[in-house]
């Protein structure tokens, strides 16, 4: 027991988010680099090759050069296993991204510092507020042209909504970036241009009672900025809380350069400190504890045909409680069945390793012969555990689609409601009609060419994709209470329903969405569906 709550409480399990471009690949980089997972000593991937190199799962990634898929990377450092939760990078994203967050026990947050917060970072910071986990801010590009700090915590409080809290404070940036200050420390580290991809950096520790050294390092100018920035940082900021930061109430933030190696060790020494080992979860109102608890875990993402020789579909699991042991039985709830898990293994980049054993805070893949959606709980099957289903994100993009050739009816029909159960897609009708029209909606639209790839290559039927003007869903919250009839909506709403029959209304724009909630007093609408 004590080495399964040891290896437990070992464990951080995190996802990085970060608008494209902002370096969050860079950073990962540097994170495996101090974790001796990687080697990159001189050579760091271009990014055309390192994408390539996470995963090629499939050939429209390749064709592209840009990951569709995600992964999940594990490396020890300082007596902690890692588990970093990788999102697909590119500007279109899917559900899948979004997914991956329920899976992290924290989040660290990456922005460019001449960019600040950008429409990304604040999609994605929507679902950590919603789940109240913790935020850590990682300010990269220092060695750039930065925005002014002060400016930059603003952004972030008041765009996203949470209190900031420096750790360190950057002295200057672009060509007069000269390091940052530690807080806490009290002292100053400076700042070196390393050669990329080398792990020592020659990082000067100098005390803030050292003036002599200090002028001579950063210069009096510099010097007295900071001294300057100090005080009124130390007048205006919030009080480091770490209780606050575990509610994810108060963020973190450090300053550095992913690109030159600077401030990411310190980053990611801080964060190990500061970021909790899996926490309990709950299942219909009981806390299930990571440690004391049995085997638990549930499906959050879906994965069809990463393997072309084998048609497969790969199950990822978030490991809630316990030790997976791959020759134990275990309990489909949903499906009510007592199994084994077949081909358990760890997804790293595009190699798969099968697994023996795994603890809470791990993802495990394991082969679906088609059992499970998103959402459901594996568990021992002594117990009955059921955790709480992953909200459907709102789609922003719609289009009907269509099959050109009417004979495929049915293949077209089992593609799309296949590729729907994996969650790449959501499907719609038109409002009290039946299925003759679909109505398609995805959070990324590259999403469609990945729907229409994989129907013509996958279900050898073509499609035709009709874009819709929509770009908001909203569900009725109150349906009980509704007449959809006498909704009174704007000219430009459309009434669709789901596959269940659950009527939805889609809007052109915000203002859209205000109207016919003035004009229909009472009726409640939400923007992520019940799981
Ligand atoms: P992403 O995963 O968030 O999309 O970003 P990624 O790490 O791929 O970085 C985007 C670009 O920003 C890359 O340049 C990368 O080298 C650069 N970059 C990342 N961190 C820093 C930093 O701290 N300072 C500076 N100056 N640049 C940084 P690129 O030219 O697009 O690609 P590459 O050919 O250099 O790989």
């Amino acid at each position: 027991m004590s080495n399964i709550a040891e290896e437990i409480n070992k464990r951080r399990t995190f996802a990085i988010i970060s608008h494209p471009d902002a370096g969050k690949t860079t950073l990962t980089e540097k994170f495996l680099l101090y974790g001796g997972a990687i080697n990159l000593a001189g050579s760091v991937k271009g990014k055309a090759t390192a994408r390539h190199a996470v995963s090629d799962w499939m050939e429209i990634e390749k064709e592209r050069g840009i990951s569709v898929t995600s992964s999940v990377l594990q490396f020890n450092y300082a007596d902690c296993c890692i588990n970093i939760l990788d999102t697909p990078g590119h500007q279109d994203f899917s559900e899948d991204t979004y997914r991956t967050l329920m899976a992290a026990d924290s989040a660290v947050m990456v922005i460019d510092a001449s960019k600040g917060v950008e429409a990304q970072t604040r999609k994605l910071f929507k679902v950590c507020g919603m789940r109240g986990i913790p935020i850590f801010t990682f300010i990269n590009k220092m060695d750039r042209d930065a925005n002014d700090t002060f400016e930059l915590l603003d952004e972030i409080e008041k765009e996203l909504g949470i209190a900031t809290c420096p750790v360190n404070w950057p002295i200057g940036s672009g060509k007069r970036f000269k390091g940052v200050y530690d807080r806490h420390e009290k002292h100053v580290l400076t700042y070196s241009d390393t050669q990329k991809g080398t792990k020592e950096g020659e990082t000067t520790v100098i005390s803030m009672e050292d003036e002599a050294l200090l002028l001579e390092s950063i210069g009096d100018e510099a010097l007295s900025v900071l001294k300057d920035e100090i005080a009124l940082l130390d007048g205006a900021s919030a009080e480091f809380d770490l209780e606050a930061v575990r509610k994810g109430k108060l963020t973190p933030v450090f300053f550095g350069s992913a690109l030159t190696n600077f401030g990411v060790e310190i980053f990611l020494q801080n964060f190990l400190k500061m970021a909790t080992a899996p926490l309990p979860r709950s299942s219909q109102g009981e806390l299930i504890d990571p440690v004391e608890n049995a085997f638990s875990a549930f499906v959050f993402k879906i994965q069809a045909n990463m393997n072309k020789a084998h048609r497969d579909r790969i199950a990822f699991m978030r490991i809630c409680s316990g030790r997976f042991d791959a020759g134990a039985e275990v309990k489909h709830v949903q499906g009510g069945k007592v199994m084994r898990l077949s081909q358990p293994q760890q997804i790293m980049a595009d190699e798969r390793k099968i697994l023996n054993e795994a603890y809470a805070g791990d993802i495990i893949g394991v082969f679906d012969p088609g059992i499970f959606s998103i959402g459901d709980t594996v568990c021992a099957p002594k117990d009955n555990i059921c955790y709480e289903g992953i909200p459907t994100f709102a789609p922003e993009h719609f289009a009907r689609v269509r099959q050109v050739d009417t004979m495929k009816r049915q293949q077209f029909i089992k593609g799309v409601n296949q590729i729907a159960q994996e969650g790449a897609i959501q499907i719609f009708q038109e409002f009290n009609t039946g299925m003759e029209e679909i109505i398609v909606g995805v959070v990324g639209v590259l999403q469609f060419d990945v729907l229409k790839y994989r129907l013509e290559n996958e279900y050898n039927v073509e499609i035709k994709l009709e874009p819709l003007p929509y770009e908001h869903i909203r569900w009725i919250e109150n349906r009980d209470e509704v007449d959809l009839e006498k909704l009174s909506g704007t000219s430009d709403m459309k009434k669709i329903q789901d596959l269940k029959g659950n009527p939805l209304l889609l809007f052109i724009n915000q203002w859209s969405i205000g109207m016919t909630q003035e004009r229909n007093k009472g009726l409640v609408l939400s923007e992520f569906g019940r799981g």
